[in-house]
């Protein structure tokens, strides 16, 4: 009998850009496990504000890092837009990143060993947490198009959004994960980019298929 494949596939991109739709389908198809790992700093983020602390505190958001529990995860409270700012915020932090850092690493491992394969969405993936990864994607679109597609999702949720503030709070937070000296959000060197400004989500799909096709072969 032929072992299944294990592959790590990682999915970086700014926010609203479409990879975790992406990084899901792809988990999905290939059942493989999926790591949201946007979700670990939303919960540290969440955490520090629920304790009532500043995020961009050093030691409040390293202590909530190492403290962080999975039950958090699964939170509504998670997606909201106070959460976003204070997940950029401690995302900032090296002590917040590595302590994150070993939880990726090992879901990565274990998911490979017992699903035969991994995704990972996040900013920095192909580039810091598994540079060895199999195939790499960078998901990304204009300001514009993430921001109409943010408000549209806050929008289904029943919340009231108003485009020029979702607009101007998405950039604020793309200049920190960007502009950040650790592990700024960057595509790998070895990462093909889709910019899905203009493509459906069953186009984005079938790109990512194909090139992971490419890698599977090589
Ligand atoms: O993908 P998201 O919007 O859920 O991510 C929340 C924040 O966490 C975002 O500001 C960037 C940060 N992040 C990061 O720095 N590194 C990752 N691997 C994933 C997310």
């Amino acid at each position: 009998m032929t072992e299944k494949p294990r592959l790590i596939i990682t999915v970086d991109g700014p926010s609203a850009a479409g990879k975790g739709t992406l990084a899901r389908r792809l988990a999905d198809h290939f059942g493989f496990e999926f790591l949201d790992t946007g979700a670990l700093y939303r919960g540290v983020g969440l955490s520090v504000l629920r304790q009532g602390l500043d995020p961009a505190d050093e030691n409040a958001a390293t202590a909530a890092a190492k403290a962080l529990k999975p039950e958090i995860l699964g939170e509504p409270a998670l997606r909201a837009e106070e959460t976003s700012t204070a997940a950029s915020k401690v995302a900032a932090i090296p002590s917040v990143r590595a302590a994150i850092l070993n939880w990726q690493r090992d879901f990565a491992r274990s998911a490979a060993r017992n699903s035969g394969g991994a995704v990972l969405d996040g900013r920095d993936i192909g580039t810091v947490v598994c540079p060895d990864a199999d195939a790499k994607l960078f998901v990304t679109a204009s300001l514009e198009a993430r921001a109409d597609r943010r408000v549209k999702e806050l929008q289904a949720r029943g919340e009231t959004a108003i485009y020029a503030r979702v607009l101007q709070d998405m950039q604020e937070r793309d200049a920190r994960d960007q502009g950040r000296s650790i592990s700024p959000t960057k595509p790998a060197t070895d990462a093909l980019t889709i910019d899905t400004s203009d493509l459906t989500a069953d186009q984005v799909f079938e790109r990512a298929l194909a090139f992971i096709a490419t890698k599977m072969k090589a």
